[in-house]
């Protein structure tokens, strides 16, 4: 059995991320996304509602039965090892993410020897996604279509508004 952890912030996730999710799939005969603790974000979304978004956010898709959600705020390194999991996915869209999603990888693997890090492309219409992006749209009230799954957009505009409405100067 061939296992895969696909590990992010997904605050929230994004059709980018959806994607990912989809090609791993396929991939692998299991895939668990798992949302994680990222000490260089703060979060829109607690861990609890950003698996729940990611949850309906898959409702919509095909081809991803062999995918489960999870969340964990240990290490990466750990987790994947207490799941038998033998690879990483990431998705990579661009070159300036490579860097550091490198030396992840290299971390990873000296954490839990044997433990390989797959990165996937974005594809191009996707590369410009990230869930900063999104909140950024959210906050000028841009239409989130082709930016999240139809599922979840109003969830992501109405928490973008609260968190506005509690900091507008
Ligand atoms: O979507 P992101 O924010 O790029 O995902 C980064 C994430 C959450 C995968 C990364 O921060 C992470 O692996 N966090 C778990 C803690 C960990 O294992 N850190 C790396 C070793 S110091």
């Amino acid at each position: 059995m061939r296992i895969a952890v696909y590990p992010g912030s997904f605050d929230p996730p994004t059709l980018g991320h959806l994607d990912i999710i989809r090609r791993a799939a396929a991939q692998f005969d299991r895939v668990i996304v798992c949302v994680m603790f990222n000490s260089e974000k703060s979060g829109l979304f607690t861990p609890a509602e950003r698996v729940d978004l990611l949850r309906r956010s898959l409702a919509e898709q095909e081809g991803v039965d062999n995918v489960t959600v999870d969340r964990d705020s240990g290490l990466l390194a750990d987790y994947a090892r207490r799941v038998g999991a033998s690879c990483l996915v990431k998705g990579l869209r661009r070159v300036a993410d490579f860097e550091s999603e490198m030396q992840m990888a290299d971390i990873n693997r000296s954490l839990a020897p044997g433990l390989d890090t797959l990165f996937l492309t974005a594809r191009p219409e996707l590369a410009f996604l990230s869930s900063t992006i999104v909140k950024e749209l959210a906050r000028y009230r841009v239409d989130l279509k082709g930016a999240v799954a139809d599922a979840i957009e109003r969830d992501v505009q109405a928490r973008v508004g609260e968190r506005l409405a509690q900091t507008q100067i």
